[in-house]
C-alpha cells in the first residue's frame, strides 16, 4: 500500500471502532521495526517524530526516511509531525511529504490556539495533509524536560476549537501525561465521552506509555482513534539492547546491535497494535 493521509486511516478506525497507534521513532532501526510490525499484523500505522526530538533526529534526515518507508510499505502508513510548535518546522515537514502535522498551541490562550491552528489548517490544505491540534493541556512533556500540569479539556472549548479551525483530529487532556507515570493515570473516560458526543473529529490520546490495556480499550470505546506511544518504545529498544549486552558481555559487531534495536521497536509496536484492535485492518483503509 503506501503513504496515506492520516485522516484516511482515522476515518476507517472510526467506522470500525478501533484505535491506531502513532509510534514515535528516532532512527532508521525504529522505523524498520515499526513497519515490520505493521506488515506482520496487516495493520495501518502512523509513524511520528516530535519537534522537540529533532535535535537528536534531524527532520531533513529522518523525515525523508520515514516518508520513503511509508511509500514502500505493504500497509497504509501515515507520516506525522508530533507536537509541531513552529511554523517553519511544520512547513518543512509538509514539504518533505509528511501526510499529517500536529500544531500544539496548548500553551497559548484559547483565542491564540484557535487562530494559530486555523493558520496551520490553511497551510496543510494544499498538501492534502491532516491537521491535529490540542485543546486543554496534556501533562508532563514530550521529552521529559518539563513537568507540565495537566489542564482538563473543556467540552465547550473543544467544540469551539473544532468549529473555528476545521481541524481533522483533536488531542484531548483527560488525565493523560507524557512519559512513564509513577502509578496508573486517572483517565477521565466520562469527559472523553462528553467531548466525543459534541465533536465530530477523531479524538487523540497522547501519553500512551503507562496506560493499562483495560483503560486503552475504554478510551477506544469512548471515541479515541489515535493513540500516541513514545516512551515505552524508547524504553523497550534500550532494554533489548541492554539485555543482549549483559547476556553476551559485548557486541561483536554493529549489525547485531542494529538488529536488537529493530527487534525492540517491533515488539512494542506489535503489542500495542494488538491492544488497539488495528491488527488485520490494513485492507479496510481505502486509498483513493
Ligand atoms: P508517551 O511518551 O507517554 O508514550 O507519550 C507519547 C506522546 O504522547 C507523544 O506525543
Amino acid at each position: 500500500m503506501s503513504l496515506v493521509p492520516m485522516k484516511t486511516i482515522l476515518s476507517q478506525a472510526e467506522e470500525g471502532n478501533y484505535g491506531v497507534g502513532s509510534f514515535s521513532v528516532a532512527n532508521m532501526e525504529m522505523v524498520i521495526g515499526a513497519v515490520q510490525a505493521a506488515e506482520e499484523l496487516k495493520s495501518p500505522l502512523i509513524l511520528q517524530v516530535a519537534e522537540v526530538r529533532l535535535n537528536h533526529s534531524p527532520l531533513h534526515l529522518l523525515g525523508p526516511l520515514m516518508v520513503a518507508a511509508a511509500r514502500a510499505s505493504e500497509v497504509p502508513v501515515a507520516v506525522h509531525l508530533d507536537h509541531g510548535m513552529s511554523t517553519p518546522v511544520i512547513a518543512q515537514a509538509l514539504e518533505i511529504g509528511f501526510s499529517s502535522v500536529m500544531y500544539d498551541g496548548s500553551h497559548h490562550d484559547l483565542e491564540t490556539n484557535i487562530s494559530n491552528t486555523a493558520g496551520v489548517v490553511q497551510m496543510a490544505e494544499k498538501y492534502g495533509a491532516t491537521v491535529e491540534a490540542e485543546i486543554g493541556r496534556v501533562g508532563g512533556s514530550e521529552d521529559g524536560s518539563e513537568d507540565i500540569e495537566m489542564q482538563l479539556t473543556s467540552v465547550k472549548d473543544a467544540e469551539r476549537m473544532e468549529k473555528e479551525t476545521g481541524l481533522d483530529a483533536l488531542a484531548v487532556a483527560i488525565g493523560n501525561a507524557h512519559g512513564m507515570c509513577k502509578g496508573e493515570p486517572d483517565i477521565r473516560v466520562d469527559r472523553l465521552r462528553e467531548i466525543d458526543a459534541r465533536t465530530e473529529a477523531p479524538l487523540v490520546l497522547h501519553g500512551g506509555s503507562g496506560i493499562s490495556e483495560k483503560v486503552f480499550q475504554q478510551c477506544i470505546e469512548a471515541g479515541v482513534r489515535k493513540i500516541n506511544v513514545a516512551t515505552s518504545t524508547f524504553n523497550k529498544v534500550t532494554k533489548q539492547v541492554n539485555e543482549a549486552f549483559v547476556a553476551t558481555g559485548a557486541y561483536q559487531n554493529y549489525f547485531d546491535l542494529h538488529q536488537d534495536e529493530v527487534k525492540g521497536a517491533k515488539a512494542n509496536v506489535l503489542k500495542h497494535m494488538n491492544i488497539f484492535g488495528s491488527a488485520g485492518k490494513a485492507s479496510a483503509v481505502q486509498i483513493k
